[in-house]
């Protein structure tokens, strides 16, 4: 960590109310903890922007019968071998999969990786979450 610098802000009381319920809903030591996650967390999003190599997470769950699906969804890996680091299959119920493939690359690559899945017909639910190494 680099030297610790302390500034000033202003803020509406209201808005400072709800954010010290956040923190406190958050389990967050304290506003400084929470206002450097927020920094954190907004330069990570604006990195998406600038196409930076990010590491992240795409989450899914999809339905087990659906025609041919669990072959999509693995065609569509080994065309991202660079991109792929591992992933982690859970067999939820008869049913029901979930894939968790943790990603690495350039934000533009990711998510179009991450979009191929996530739209795939059988695909319930899934998510792409982008992080990367901010001080
Ligand atoms: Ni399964």
């Amino acid at each position: 960590m680099g030297r610790v610098a302390r500034f000033a802000v202003s803020i509406d009381e209201k808005l400072l109310e709800r954010f010290d319920q956040y923190i406190e809903k958050k389990g967050y030591v304290s506003r400084s903890e929470a206002v450097r996650d927020l920094i954190r967390s907004a330069l990570i999003e604006e990195s998406i922007g600038e196409d930076r190599d990010v590491f992240g997470t795409i989450t899914i769950v999809y339905h087990h019968h659906q025609k041919e699906l669990a072959e999509k969804i693995t065609d569509i890996q080994h065309g991202y071998l660079k991109n792929i680091i591992s992933t982690m299959h859970i067999h939820v119920d008869h049913h029901h999969c979930l894939e968790t493939i943790a990603v690495k690359g350039k934000a533009s690559v990711v998510r179009e990786l991450a979009d191929k899945i996530i739209t795939l017909k059988g695909v319930k639910h899934g998510k792409l979450v982008v992080t990367g190494i901010e001080p």
